[in-house]
């Protein structure tokens, strides 16, 4: 077992990102050390964004690895990895669970989970791997400008021990992390792509362009999303170039 060989627990901070960035420059740390807390002040979500969380109710964990076996051109393998992880976790709970590209899960049509990995390339190598997690658990309220977020508790009605709960998604995202180790990187691709949201559904985007119904196909190597169009065309987009719009 590599993830989840060793548990840092802070009962608040600003980041567990952050403060792994921090251990990493000014300690020795071992690959899967993960850090939770309860609270986060300052904690981070996708460039521009925070992450909200009502203390003591979700998951807020951070993962830190030294995938140096990947080519940094294939770094998205990482987060497909760590998406299949968090989806084999929630699939023990609810049924509807898809990985929304490129960052998201998705139960319904509702975000139950963030995901910021941050890679700190050195040449032709990947250093570390910072993979924060924010998973709403027993949430029930959030502010209002947060866009259709759901916690297990709301799609439930059950109240869940999130200490049981951490260790079975590091548990879990551990499994995938041995596979992609074992080499079995296609069998993860493969998996990741027929496990999105809106896989092969077709559905309306927001692009530059203009409005685009087409639907999902494919990820790259690189991370970009393949819609091939009602014409048979292909387009691809990285992260913000394209919106999910409402079926
Ligand atoms: C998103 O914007 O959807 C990504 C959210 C990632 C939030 C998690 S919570 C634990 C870790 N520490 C942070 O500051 N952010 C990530």
């Amino acid at each position: 077992m590599i993830i989840g060989s060793k548990f840092i627990f802070i009962k608040s901070l600003a980041s567990t990102n952050a403060l792994a960035n921090r251990m990493l420059k000014e300690t020795n740390v071992s690959e899967g050390t993960v850090i939770y807390t309860d609270y986060q002040s300052k904690g981070k979500g996708q460039p521009g964004n925070r992450w909200e969380s009502e203390a003591g109710k979700n998951l807020l964990l951070t993962i830190i690895l030294f995938p140096s076996f990947i080519d940094p051109e294939d770094q998205f393998i990482i987060s497909m990895t760590i998406s299949l992880g968090i989806s084999d976790f929630l699939k023990k709970y609810i049924e509807d669970c898809r990985i929304k590209w490129p960052n998201d899960i998705y139960a319904g049509n509702g975000k139950i989970c963030g995901i910021l990995i941050l890679n700190s390339i050195m040449g032709k190598r990947i250093e570390n791997s910072v993979v924060g997690i924010g998973l709403n658990i027993n949430q029930e309220k959030f502010i209002k400008h947060i866009p259709n977020p759901v916690s297990l508790k709301l799609l439930t009605g059950h109240e869940y021990n999130t200490t049981i709960c951490l260790g079975e998604l590091t548990t879990e995202i551990d499994k995938r992390y041995e596979q992609l180790l074992s080499g079995m990187s296609a069998e993860i691709r493969q998996e990741y792509i027929s496990s999105l949201y809106r896989y092969n559904e077709w559905s309306p985007y927001k692009t530059s362009s203009g409005i685009l119904t087409g639907r999902i196909i494919s990820v790259t190597d690189s991370g970009r999303l393949l819609i091939e169009d009602q014409n048979s065309v292909l387009h691809e987009f990285s992260f913000r170039e394209i919106e999910f719009m409402q079926s």
